[in-house]
């Protein structure tokens, strides 16, 4: 417990669990052809920050366009769905859940909030705003790694599942197919999931959005190896690395990269695991995946949901289904 009976924070994982998965995620990645780490690593204190930062950013849309769906159809959504518990995963700040919280109290419905995220810091402090904000709510924050443990808890019904800002699309496809599958079957008749999903469009708008003037998006992507030097002990140079975001086409994602300044040798005491970067070598560190309405509900009937409604911002740039198990 933190502060006050009403904000509890617990872990969900194993002893030891997030430290061993970095290991074996850093390992792997750094001994792959070509080299790559998972985007779930980005998010320490300092990286949550970051990301907070971005979804200021002029280029980077997804999060207004996202706000302005809820603005606009959170009662609607309430209503189709007066959840008693409203489960987020990956919910970071949850600054747009809020609109979420404040349509379910409308209805009447909402007794508990339960955040759940890999960032135990990012769940604390948004924890501890949301309480001085909503002063009679409930939040059982969990710290959680939905690649592995969903952590949605065994609360009475209604639930709604929120997975919001396009973080599916942080997923790979096969990835994608194993998460829906698993939220489905914790789910039961009269819950349901409302997920959010950044749409395709111009890849100019798209490369903007991941490769912004300010440069904060490349201290994003950086972030990861400061996460790495400090939790292997390991003495990557970040500066060293250029920030790069594609469009890939065949696939409809972006794909963050960080590209090797020169040649380079790169030690993880922890790992007892020495890299070479060639000059020019590029590591993939996230992919952040582009989506029609009409393969995104095809994803979701494969899990077993049927997609109950569908509502885009004004201008079609994201998309938020609620999609309810069949
Ligand atoms: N939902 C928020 C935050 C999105 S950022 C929004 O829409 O703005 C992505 C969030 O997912 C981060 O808070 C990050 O810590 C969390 N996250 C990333 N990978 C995760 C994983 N494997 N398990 C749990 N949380 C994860
Ligand atoms: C969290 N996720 C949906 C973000 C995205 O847009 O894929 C992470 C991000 N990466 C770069 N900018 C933002």
């Amino acid at each position: 417990m933190t502060g006050t009976t009403r904000l509890s924070v617990r872990g969900h994982l194993p002893e030891g669990y997030l430290a061993d998965a970095l290991r074996r995620d850093a390992e792997l990645g750094l001994t792959a052809h070509p080299k790559r780490l998972p985007p779930k690593w980005f998010y320490d204190a300092r990286g949550s920050r970051l990301f907070e930062e971005i979804t200021k950013l002029p280029e980077y849309y997804p999060t207004r366009a996202e706000r302005e769906i809820l603005r606009r159809n959170a009662l609607d959504i309430a209503e189709s769905l007066p959840a008693h518990t409203l489960v987020e995963l990956g919910s970071g700040s949850s600054e747009k859940t809020r609109l979420l919280l404040d349509a379910l109290r409308a209805v009447g419905s909402l007794e508990r909030y339960v955040p759940v995220d890999v960032s135990a810091p990012a769940l604390v402090e948004a924890g501890e705003s949301l309480l001085r904000d909503y002063p009679d709510l409930t939040v059982e924050a969990v710290v959680s790694d939905f690649d592995a443990h969903l952590g949605i808890p065994e609360e009475p019904g209604p639930k709604l599942v929120a997975f919001l800002g396009g973080t599916i699309g942080n997923l790979t496809p096969d990835q994608r197919g194993v998460f829906l599958a698993a939220v489905r079957s914790q789910l039961r008749a009269g819950d349901g999931l409302l997920l959010g999903a950044d749409l395709v469009k111009d890849p100019d708008v798209l490369v903007r959005a991941y490769d912004d003037a300010q440069g904060v998006t490349a201290e994003f992507n950086r972030n990861v190896l400061h996460v790495l030097n400090r939790e292997l002990d390991g003495d990557f140079v970040p500066e060293r690395f250029e920030h790069v975001a594609v469009w890939d086409s065949d696939d409809e994602w972006i794909e963050m990269r960080l590209r090797s300044l020169g040649d380079q040798t790169v030690k993880l005491g922890g790992l007892d695991l020495v890299a070479e970067f060639a000059d020019g070598e590029e590591m993939r560190t996230e992919i952040s995946a582009k989506f029609r309405a009409s393969g995104l509900a095809m994803e979701l009937e494969r899990a077993g949901f049927a997609v109950a409604r569908w509502w885009t911002d004004p201008e079609n740039r994201f998309g938020l289904a609620l999609a309810i198990p069949v």
